[in-house]
């Protein structure tokens, strides 16, 4: 078995680093793609030769024919936005047939999981967390408080009296929960009963696979959805996302051991977003954030809401680097940073009398904190980043830029993603991923 060859790759900031297009751009190197965690919150986007697919539920291997595609137990599911996001796929060209495995343990989102999580963000008022109102916290919390309902609960069909059960007592604590109609339980059990029909020939024992597809020595990618600063454990608690998007969550997400990690590597935009609240310590003026949306198009994937923008935060990438593990990095949208005359990385914090180099604990004191900045040249004055291939093609003041990146993070970058196509990427040679691109 050659588990070194399988890897993982994982937002080293707050979601929207440019997974989608690093997995796809990985992909053709590997058998399987296989997501842990996360849900329809998650909007990874892939262009290619001008055409642009955004992938949700679906690992972004599947652009690729020979790629297995796999949702682990860790992932929860809408079943119907699974299905819009098969119809979806199918009508762009793409052949799923027999591509796509669903874990049997993964837990369902249901209608009142939504009606709940609006409830809950009402509830909290100025502290919202602004998630994405797809109904992933509210699933999630079903699952860790044991009444949740998994994808083989739906096995029974309409006379699965389990399934049933379990319906009925989840829409009459909802309907405890929110004010106004009552929602009929024999609906929404009708609804999901009937869903099995289709979903039934996707769904397995993903854990058995993954098993079996590593023992055949097929090469895996895990494809991580948000990033390590929304993860559930070791993020800006409490605005984060319901799930660990650090690498832990590869082995419980899938039911694979830690070796079947060869390596990790990290994916982080050449400067900082962030969708929804919570703290973002870079977070830019008006002016210049409203620069970096424009050009970057920083609205989201999943929701086309605004993303904050701010300055490259090393504290932040630094943290998600240690967490994870990370071999080495993929540096994200150099291009959108090739009209600033000038470009600021954060390397700690000064809060109150101290300086620190790694994240708070407490939100309040982050939100306190204030950034230390080391200025450097851009490179506005030259020909610029946009569509480079080759690092020869870069502009001195880019590459120093990169090096210092590489310092303040301590880990090497091995890609550099110029532009949203699947071509506009420099591969480091000697690097991490040219292992899997040559
Ligand atoms: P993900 O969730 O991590 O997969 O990232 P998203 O797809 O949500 O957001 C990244 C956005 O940046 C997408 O619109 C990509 O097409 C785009 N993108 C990725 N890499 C680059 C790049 O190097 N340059 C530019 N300009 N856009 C990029
Ligand atoms: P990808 O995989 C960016 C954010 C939401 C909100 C918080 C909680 O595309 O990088 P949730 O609906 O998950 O309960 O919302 O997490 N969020 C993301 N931000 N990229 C994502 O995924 C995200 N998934 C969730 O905006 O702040
Ligand atoms: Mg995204």
């Amino acid at each position: 078995m050659t588990l070194d060859r399988n890897l993982a790759v994982v937002g080293a900031q707050w979601g929207d680093e440019g997974k989608g297009k690093i997995v796809d751009l990985l992909a053709p190197a590997f058998s399987v793609v296989a997501r842990s965690q996360g849900g329809h919150n998650a909007g990874h986007t892939v262009l290619v030769g001008g055409r642009q697919f955004i992938l949700h539920l679906i690992p972004s291997g599947i652009l690729h024919p020979g790629v297995t595609c796999v949702i682990g137990n860790g992932v929860v599911i809408d079943v119907g936005a699974l299905f819009a996001e098969l119809d979806g796929l199918a009508a762009q060209g793409i052949d799923l047939d027999g591509r796509l495995l669903v874990s049997d343990r993964a837990h369902v989102i249901l209608p009142y999981h939504r009606e709940i999580e609006r409830l809950a963000e009402e509830r909290r008022g100025a502290l919202r967390i602004d998630t994405t109102s797809r109904g992933i916290g509210p699933s999630y919390e079903d699952k860790a408080g044991r009444r949740g309902i998994r994808i083989a609960d739906l096995a029974g069909g309409a006379h699965g009296e389990r399934l049933a059960g379990l319906v009925r007592a989840n829409v009459e604590a909802r309907n405890r929960l929110v004010a106004g109609e009552p929602l009929d339980w024999r609906e929404v059990h009708a609804d999901a009963a009937e869903s099995w029909a289709r979903l039934q020939p996707m769904v397995g024992d993903v854990s058995e696979f993954l098993a079996s597809a590593l023992a055949a020595g097929r090469a895996v990618l895990f494809e991580g959805a948000q990033g390590a600063m929304l993860d559930l454990d070791h993020g800006t608690y409490p605005y984060v996302t319901s799930s660990n998007a650090t690498i832990g969550g590869v082995c419980t997400g899938l039911g694979v051991g830690p070796r079947a990690i060869g390596s990790v590597l990290g994916i982080a935009k050449a400067y900082t977003t962030r969708v929804g609240a919570g703290p973002l310590p870079t977070e830019l003026d008006s002016v210049l954030a409203d620069r970096l949306r424009e050009v970057g198009r920083e609205y989201g994937a999943s929701t086309g809401r605004p993303r904050r923008c701010g300055w490259f935060d090393a504290a932040v990438v630094r943290r998600a680097v240690r967490i994870n593990g990370i071999d080495a990095l993929a540096v994200t949208k150099l291009d959108v940073l090739d009209a600033l005359e000038e470009l600021r990385v954060c390397t700690g914090y000064r809060c109150g009398e101290a300086h620190l180099t790694d994240l708070p604990a407490d939100v309040e004191r982050l939100e306190a904190c204030r950034p230390v900045y080391e200025t450097l040249p851009g490179w506005a004055h030259t020909r610029g980043t946009a569509g480079a291939r080759r690092e020869t093609d870069l502009p001195a003041e880019a590459r120093a830029y990169l090096d210092r990146l590489e310092a303040v993070c301590g880990v090497p970058i091995s890609i550099v993603s110029t532009g949203s196509d699947r071509s506009e990427t420099i591969v480091r040679p000697e690097s991490l991923g040219a292992r899997w691109l040559t």
